[in-house]
């Protein structure tokens, strides 16, 4: 899916954030030049991702829920694809995306746990309130759902006795520095295969 993309050709992404941003920061850092990020948009306009972006350099846009989320996906989508965007990758995006996006644009996202357990937010809080022993982390392609797009990717993450929601999301966040770039750098290298349903 997507295509091999080289540093003379390399892949467009854009991507989506809400929150601090650090798995921006990882992507910047550890992407390589088969990759390159031509947008990062949000949907909050505090959002600290947004000035990582504006340093590294960036064009940014923020995007409102508003009243009506079709609205606004559309006029996000008009965004990504005026900028030859061909996968928008979710870093902590707080928000459903709706099929005037989904359906139009590969989109992947990064969750705080292993799906299908726990999805929605403050997933680490979940797993605590649940007693589990362990959790992780996800990449999976997204549809209209919540956190239920064809997996692509999953690590586990351990969790120990006494651990707070604070320590338990550290150690999440750890695992999600690496394992989204991973993903990013193999759909670059044609190396994912994209289940039926996903938008070339
Ligand atoms: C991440 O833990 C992600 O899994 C969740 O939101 C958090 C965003 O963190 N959906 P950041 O903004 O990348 O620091």
């Amino acid at each position: 899916m997507i295509r091999a993309a080289t540093p003379d050709d390399p892949l467009r992404i854009a991507v989506l954030a809400s929150g601090t941003g650090s798995n921006l920061a990882s992507l910047l850092e550890r992407l390589d030049d088969t990759v390159s990020i031509v947008g990062v948009a949000s949907n909050r306009a505090d959002a600290i991702a947004l000035r990582r972006a504006q340093d590294a350099d960036i064009e940014t846009a923020i995007f409102p829920r508003g009243e009506d989320w079709a609205v606004r996906d559309r006029a996000l989508r008009a965004w990504l694809v005026e900028r030859r965007v061909e996968l928008v990758v979710l870093a902590g995006f707080l928000e459903l995306l709706t099929t005037e996006l989904v359906d139009h644009l590969p989109v992947i996202n990064v969750h705080p746990s292993l799906l299908p357990a726990f999805p929605g937010l403050k997933a680490w809080q979940q797993a605590l309130d649940a007693g589990a022993t362990e959790t992780g982390v996800t990449v999976h392609f997204v549809d209209a759902g919540l956190d239920t797009g064809p997996i692509i990717a999953q690590e586990p993450v351990p969790i120990r006795e006494g651990d707070d929601a604070a320590a338990l999301h550290l150690r999440i966040q750890a695992v999600e520095h690496l394992l989204l770039p991973d993903v990013v750098r193999r759909l670059a290298a044609n190396q994912v295969s994209a289940p039926a349903g996903v938008p070339a």
